[in-house]
């Protein structure tokens, strides 16, 4: 398994090799955490919302419930004990190991993990990333200790951690470096652990810290060191309360904020369900209706699944509504993708979440208000066409097919949950068959030659006059090593019909391969060690500067004659995905790349050779940017958080001008980055891979 984390400009990896990529990998991502435990969203119970601090027995008969209820069948299988499982002195100053509550948890939490394990479940703990500080601000704390405790809970046969930062915020530490140090100490273990951070991001328990700092950190860090990470604060008291509704709406809204932060393997956590729980007084401290909300808007949103409540106090219909299969299904569609908001209004929002097969969304129609309301879904939002067919997730019925829109009656802080199948709506014209990278495009008059990666892996060329692409010519150029290449190609026109090609090999070395005379040459190495694929400034096959991400984070560059050196990363931080790069009109040369808080950075070459330094860009991006240079304009383009396409162009007299939505591209049409070549008439072409794995070419 591979487990890596990026630290500081340097690629630490830890108790693992590089791994070999797979045919149908794409490049482009930075070096998540994964403990492989968690490819779709985990499902579970967690003690914390429904028990306080738990007894054995306690967690003994709620897990006997997941099973006997069906639950655990359903798929929520973790068992996560909260802050409360240990001693009043959680540490044994002897032995300095961790010590569980000699009365709550009198057999001890192997035995504990034991009772799960027998029963088909996986065992949860809790741990805080602070010093312990005699229980001013946490019952327990690692720090000092992380690898010891890390060692203890794998030796427990822990399945998952969840660390909380109580003590850590208590204490004024960093997060990012101590969580990172908690990870490595579990990759460490010896045993796969799914990791879980906690920083609960508030500034409402007169706590010292920034929590908008806290906030933007964590969907930075966060992938690259745990399964999961906290989005927001408490959902709810651990004590049930009136009055949480307008925290299921906060905590919902801070975790739309970065949904390309999330993928399989790596989740934005919103915090636990809180279905129903019953108030010391009567009554719920949700409704049945609100609870859905949270149910279907925590699918929608690919989150994790952890019922807080105690399920032995829910209702039948409550519990059938969380084992609803077919809302699972949408939370544990293998494209991990995250729902984002499409529409919004005074009432509510329109969600769309792109599903795994061509033309497939799951869409939540959310009323905010305090009244039944009629909402409606357009088609073209979700960035479908066609006659659309919709079924209604929650009453598990088809409702017919549809074009254009569907309306329904939606109750108060309530949701109508609808797949809808119809066609992709992504613009352009579509090539044949598949790719597994996003594509390069080249422009020869009204000539256009599309780059592919094919799902074996392979470079294939794809070539077609005056857009007419049923008729396109396909030629198979294989890859360097392993007949194969790695991520995105690179490809370049030039005078008599030439095109040089630059790839990534299997070897993490640069290739090139040129059309010339008619015929493709043999591939050329580059050397260099990427961890991306490239991307040329060319301005002619002997005037070009390849740039590519190296082994340590910074951009690496060489031309035809020179040697690789490295041009830094924006703020010295480990950048991720392909740079891109575009030789201006007048010979400046334009360097993009996407950093770690998925914001895009340049630098500029001007004519004597001199870089200027790097300049924020802006943006909350989810694929690596692309540049193309056309008419003394040079274009930025760049799908943004709610994948939608985003761009800003630069000129010589005006610099760079603020970035606008390309409202040709609905969100969710197009995965990664653009292919994009200047087009006659100062116009820009663009090649891109459209999430149904189609190579699409259009004019933007
Ligand atoms: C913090 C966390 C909660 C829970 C409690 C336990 O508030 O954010 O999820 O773990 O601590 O005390």
């Amino acid at each position: 398994m591979r487990r890596t984390t990026v630290v500081l400009g340097a690629v630490v990896l830890v108790g693992s090799v590089v791994p070999a990529a797979h045919a149908g990998d794409d490049q482009g991502a930075p070096q998540y955490y994964d403990s492989g435990l968690a490819p779709t969203p985990y499902m579970g119970w967690n003690t914390y919302y429904g028990l306080g601090a738990p007894t054995e027995e306690q967690v003994r008969k709620v897990a006997d419930h997941l099973v006997s209820s069906g639950l655990r069948d359903s798929g929520y299988d973790i068992v996560w004990l909260d802050g409360g499982w240990q001693a009043d002195q959680p540490r044994d100053p002897e032995t300095g190991r961790l010590v569980a509550h000699p009365t709550r948890f009198p057999s001890g939490i192997p035995a504990l993990v034991t009772y799960l394990h027998q029963r088909g479940l996986k065992a949860g703990i809790y741990t805080d990333a602070g010093e312990y500080d005699g229980g001013k601000w946490c019952g327990l704390g690692s720090r000092g200790h992380y690898e010891e405790d890390a060692r203890q809970f794998a030796g427990w046969k822990v399945d998952a951690i969840k660390v909380d930062f109580l003590c850590g915020i208590g204490a004024g530490l960093d997060p990012e470096p101590a969580f990172k140090e908690f990870s490595e100490a579990v990759a460490k273990s010896g045993r796969k652990m799914l990791l879980n951070l906690c920083n609960p991001l508030t500034d409402d328990w007169g706590l010292p810290h920034t929590p908008e700092q806290d906030a933007h950190n964590t969907f930075v860090y966060g992938p690259t060191t745990a399964d999961s990470w906290r989005t927001g604060t408490d959902i709810a008291f651990g004590i049930p309360s009136a009055g949480e509704w307008p925290n299921v709406l906060r905590n919902m809204d801070a975790n739309a904020w970065h949904p390309e932060a999330q993928g399989p393997g790596h989740w934005n956590d919103p915090d636990y369900l809180i279905p129903m729980r019953k108030l010391a007084d009567g009554g719920y401290e949700l409704t049945e209706e609100e609870s859905t909300t949270q149910f279907v808007m925590w699918a929608e949103m690919a989150s994790p699944l952890i019922i807080g409540s105690d399920p032995r106090t829910l209702p039948q219909s409550m519990i059938d509504t969380l084992r609803n299969p077919e809302i699972i299904a949408v939370n544990q569609d293998p494209l991990g993708i995250q729902g984002a908001r499409v529409a919004t209004d005074s009432v509510g929002d329109v969600y769309s979440k792109v599903l795994k097969g061509a033309g497939k969304r799951a869409v939540v129609l959310l009323n905010r208000s305090d009244q039944a309301q009629e909402r409606t879904v357009r088609f073209s939002h979700a960035g479908l066409t066609g006659p659309v067919a919709v079924r209604d997730l929650r009453a598990r019925e088809s409702r017919g097919t549809h074009t254009g829109s569907y309306t329904v009656r939606v109750p108060a802080h309530g949701t109508a949950f609808l797949k809808l199948t119809g066609t992709d709506d992504a613009p352009g014209t579509r090539l044949p068959g598949r790719a597994s990278a996003s594509p390069a495009l080249v422009r020869d008059g009204d000539r256009l030659t599309v780059f592919t990666r094919g799902t074996d892996g392979a470079l294939r060329a794809q070539t077609a006059r005056g857009g007419d692409w049923s008729r396109a010519r396909t030629t198979e150029l294989g890859g360097p090593t392993r007949g194969r290449i790695l991520g995105q190609p690179a490809a370049y026109a030039s005078s008599g019909g030439r095109i040089d090609v630059f790839v990534r090999g299997t070897d993490n070395t640069a290739y090139r391969r040129v059309y010339t005379d008619g015929h493709w040459g043999r591939w050329q190495r580059l050397g260099g060690t990427l961890t991306d694929a490239p991307t040329a400034a060319f301005a002619g096959p002997d005037d070009w500067t390849l740039f590519a991400r190296g082994a340590d984070g910074s951009v690496r560059t060489r031309g035809p004659a020179s040697d690789w050196t490295s041009l830094g990363a924006p703020q010295d931080r480990a950048f991720y995905g392909r740079p891109s790069a575009v030789v201006d009109d007048a010979g400046r040369l334009h360097v993009a790349v996407r950093t770690p808080d998925d914001a895009v950075w340049s630098r500029t070459r001007d004519t004597s050779g001199t870089w200027s330094d790097w300049t924020a860009l802006g943006g909350t991006i989810s694929g690596s940017p692309t540049l193309v240079a056309s008419g003394g304009t040079v274009h930025l383009y760049a799908r943004a958080g709610d994948y939608t396409l985003w761009q800003r162009s630069w000129t010589a007299v005006d610099g760079w001008a603020g970035w606008t939505k390309n409202h040709g591209f609905v969100s969710g049409v197009f995965d990664g980055a653009l292919g994009a070549v200047a087009g006659p008439d100062g116009g820009v072409l663009a090649a891109f891979r459209g999430v149904d794995g189609r190579v699409h070419q259009t004019e933007l």
